[in-house]
């Protein structure tokens, strides 16, 4: 008898039930007044008189039990909706799905590259993870020069030399070294993307950010051609009345280089709290390729010349939305992210 009980037990403990008509098939197999469990009720008059408080326990347990049980599967399945009988209602109109929005950063590249797409340039892609070559010595930054610290770097691999090093890329000129050294010129070509400098992130700047970054290599190239490009560039993206400046600079790779500014897109010039009142804002770096760094590439400076330029994608969609705080454009707070065009 107790063996009886201890099997019927662990059987209980393990019912399942795929719908109440199941249930209800095992509450008469276990409970009905024919079934196991009053049987055994049935039979505890044949229980030998100093067994029978130990076994009628045993047996009240056991009932209360297969009670529990059956009223457990059944709420499972109300709960679950599973059940043929259940009164969901699948004629109701669906749950509205939502329609994200292109990122800004998504949105300023786009227009940045369609620009530029227009006058011939293709767009290029390359490794975020790169090897000193193509980041630093092959674009004329000498091991230990100073030069190098303009960008705080985030190493992978140290290595013992220099040329074993592994970085995060701190600038897309790495991608045009390689279009360099992989195609005969004309090279007309735009490189956007990730990059990452190890800086301290503030409202004006953050250890990632994104550029866009062109080059244009052919014969006869000259900062004639640079002007006239970035002003068609400038005058494009932020409005026919823009006008720009240039100003002297240093970059390792281009000679000569420069920082080329536009009239303030919020008081044309006049003067004002973005501007800090100077009436100009600064917006890419650029220059003329430098001969060494086409010999490095192997193309023929005697041959070829070109120009380069760079820009944070980051600081123009600032200027263009008025963005205060870099931050927002990493932190996929949908507040911040809803306010841009739906991405239809
Ligand atoms: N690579 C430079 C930077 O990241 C930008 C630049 C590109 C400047 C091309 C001049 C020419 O700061």
């Amino acid at each position: 008898m107790k063996d009886k009980i201890r099997q019927l037990s662990e059987e209980i403990e393990q019912l399942m039930a795929e719908s109440h008509e199941h249930v209800e098939e095992l509450r008469i197999r276990f409970l009905s007044k024919k079934g196991l469990i009053p049987s055994l009720f049935s039979d505890f008059r044949n229980v030998a008189p100093e067994q029978r408080k130990e076994i009628g326990q045993a047996l009240n347990t056991l009932k209360q039990k297969a009670g529990e049980k059956i009223n457990e599967l059944k709420s499972q399945l109300d709960l679950g909706g599973a059940s043929e009988s259940s009164d969901t209602d699948m004629s109701r109109p669906a749950e509205e799905i939502s329609i994200g929005s292109r990122h800004p950063i998504s949105l300023v590249r786009n227009r940045i590259i369609s620009i530029f797409q227009n006058i011939g340039f293709n767009v290029s892609d390359g490794p975020e993870m790169e090897d000193d070559w193509h980041n630093f010595s092959a674009l004329n930054f000498p091991p230990e020069h100073p030069a190098r610290d303009m960008q705080d770097t985030f190493f992978i691999e140290k290595g013992k030399d220099h040329k074993d090093q592994v970085a995060l890329r701190t600038h897309t000129s790495s991608v045009q070294v390689r279009v360099m050294e992989t195609t005969e010129p004309p090279i007309r070509t735009l490189s956007p993307g990730r990059v990452f400098r190890n800086e301290a992130i503030s409202a004006r700047s953050h250890c990632i950010f994104h550029q866009v970054e062109g080059l244009y290599v052919d014969k006869g190239v000259s900062f004639a051609d640079l002007k006239q490009t970035l002003y068609y560039f400038a005058t494009e993206m932020f409005g026919e009345e823009t006008r720009i400046r240039f100003r002297p600079s240093y970059f390792p790779f281009t000679e000569p280089s420069a920082e080329m500014d536009i009239s303030c897109i919020l008081c044309k010039g006049k003067g004002c709290n973005v501007c800090k009142y100077t009436g100009w804002l600064e917006i890419m770096g650029c220059g003329m390729v430098d001969p060494a760094v086409l010999k490095n590439c192997g193309i023929d400076p005697e041959v070829y010349s070109g120009f380069a330029f760079g820009m944070g994608i980051e600081r123009v969609a600032m200027m263009q939305y008025a963005v205060r705080d870099i931050r927002y454009f990493f932190e996929n707070d949908q507040r911040f992210l809803k306010q841009f065009t739906p991405a239809l």
